[in-house]
Order: structure tokens, then sequence, then C-alpha cells
């Protein structure tokens, strides 16, 4: 059953990781399906891959969202990835930003990138309880040190209050969660896959083997990349595969 999210907003001034303190509420019987809690400040972000996701004081969304999934099957995971990955490219659509996804849910304008999500699901045996969604989205920042990455107000031209967005966020978050429900994961994933970079298209990536041109071909249920190589199916999981871009992101 579709339940919307949004109805409580914990807006802190600094803490280590907004995923962190979602996290703790939980364990403390606190984290309410629909809870969004944002940061003004990160001492401690966290990105995909153990990496550290920095931003500047006060500029940017860094935000999390708990939500109870009603016993959704640990196999049918990734669908949350692409539900959230889509509420941003929707978002950004609304506010006059074209975005692509760039598997499995960075949010990419022309080839930078723009937001970055982390997702933490709590398994129940083979089912995800409360999902913790972890997002930084980059609002007012505009030099990124050798990072290729780019900002609503690099381009927009203009400056946003950082709490502006948030509900439009929620606003889009609900439509794609509230679609899912209504239509299933197939054809969330239709939707994910016309924004997903190198879908039916020719792009360069590398692999352990080194580079090769390829398309990408679909997602498997397991959320690992399905591409196309020279008429051969290859799958890949996060680390296993990379896009090569004139400037990576
Ligand atoms: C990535 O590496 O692309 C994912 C970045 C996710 C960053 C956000 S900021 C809010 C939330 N709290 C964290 O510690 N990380 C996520």
């Amino acid at each position: 059953m579709f339940k919307p999210i949004g109805q409580k907003i914990i807006h802190l001034d600094e803490v280590d990781s907004t995923n962190n303190y979602a996290a703790i509420l939980i364990s403390e019987g606190k984290g309410e399906h629909g809870a969004v809690i944002l940061a003004d400040i990160q001492t401690a972000g966290r990105g995909q891959r153990g990496a550290e996701w920095q931003s500047k004081a006060g500029e940017n969304l860094l935000m999390t969202l708990i939500i109870d999934t009603d016993n959704l099957s640990a196999m049918d995971q990734f669908v949350i990835s692409e539900v959230t990955a889509l509420s941003m490219v929707s978002f950004l659509r609304k506010i006059g930003i074209s975005s692509m996804i760039k598997w499995p849910n960075d949010i990419l304008v022309r080839e930078k990138k723009i937001a970055g999500v982390l997702i933490e699901n709590q398994l129940q045996g083979a089912y995800i309880g409360k999902s913790i969604i972890g997002i930084g989205l980059n609002v007012n920042q505009l030099s990124f040190n050798e990072l290729n990455a780019t900002s609503i107000r690099s381009e927009l031209n203009q400056f946003t209050p950082v709490v502006d967005l948030l509900m439009s966020w929620i606003h889009s978050f609900n439509e794609e969660w509230a679609f899912y429900h209504s239509f299933g994961r197939e054809k969330v994933e239709e939707k994910y896959l016309n924004c997903l970079f190198g879908w039916n298209c020719f792009v360069e990536m590398e692999d352990f083997n080194g580079r090769f041109f390829g398309s990408v071909d679909g997602i498997e249920k397991s959320g690992k990349l399905r591409v196309k190589k020279e008429g051969e199916f290859l799958q890949y999981d996060l680390k296993e595969l990379r896009f090569i871009f004139q400037n990576r992101p």
C-alpha cells in the first residue's frame, strides 16, 4: 500500500551523517516511515563504496529519508534505487534542469554529477524492513575542486534557498513511489531505463579487461547492469564497470 512521505522533517544544524542519524532513530524505535532528516553541515558525510561525501556548509541539500517498504522482497530492493533516482530526475525537470541517471543512481547534468544517493537497506530475513535513503544534492555550491560536478546554481545561474527545494522533491518522490505501487517494478524500470546513461546508445566503458564501446541493455532483477558488447551480453556489479566521460564525474 502506498504511504506518502514527508510528514515529519527534522532539520539539524550539524550532524556526522544524516544516514547515521536515521539509523540511530530506527534503532531507538523512532524512525517512522516518511521522516526526512536534513542537515546544514555533515562532519562525516558518506558516499558510495566507503567514499567521503564533501559539501560546503549550508550550500547543499543533505538529507535522508526513512521508508517502510511493506515487506519488499530483498530480491526487489533495486526498485528503491530506481524510484529515488527517478524522483531526482523528475524534480530537476520541474525546476528546468534536464538530467540523466548514471547507474545505479548518480544524477548527471551535462555529464557532471549534481546529486548522489546512498541507500542502506535494513534486511529482515528475505525482506527489507526500513530503507535509509541518503541524498546529497548540489544546490548553491559553485566550485568542486577536482571533481566534475555541478549544482542547481551553476545550471540556472541563480541562488535558491536550500530548504525551498525540499517540499518539491518530497512531492516528486511521492509521485514516483505511488507510481510503483500502482504499476509495479517493470513499469518503473521502463522509466528508469529511459533516463539511464548509455541506454540503447554506444558509450565508452571500462571493465577489468579494458576499455570498450557498448550499450546498456537493461537491469537484472538483482540490480546488476546488463551491457551489450559486440553481440555479447555481460553483467556488472558496482565497481566492476565504469563509464568513460570526457571529464570523469
Ligand atoms: C555518492 O557517493 O554518490 C552518494 C552520496 C550520498 C551523500 C548523502 S548526503 C546525505 C546522506 N548522508 C550521508 O552521509 N550520505 C548521504
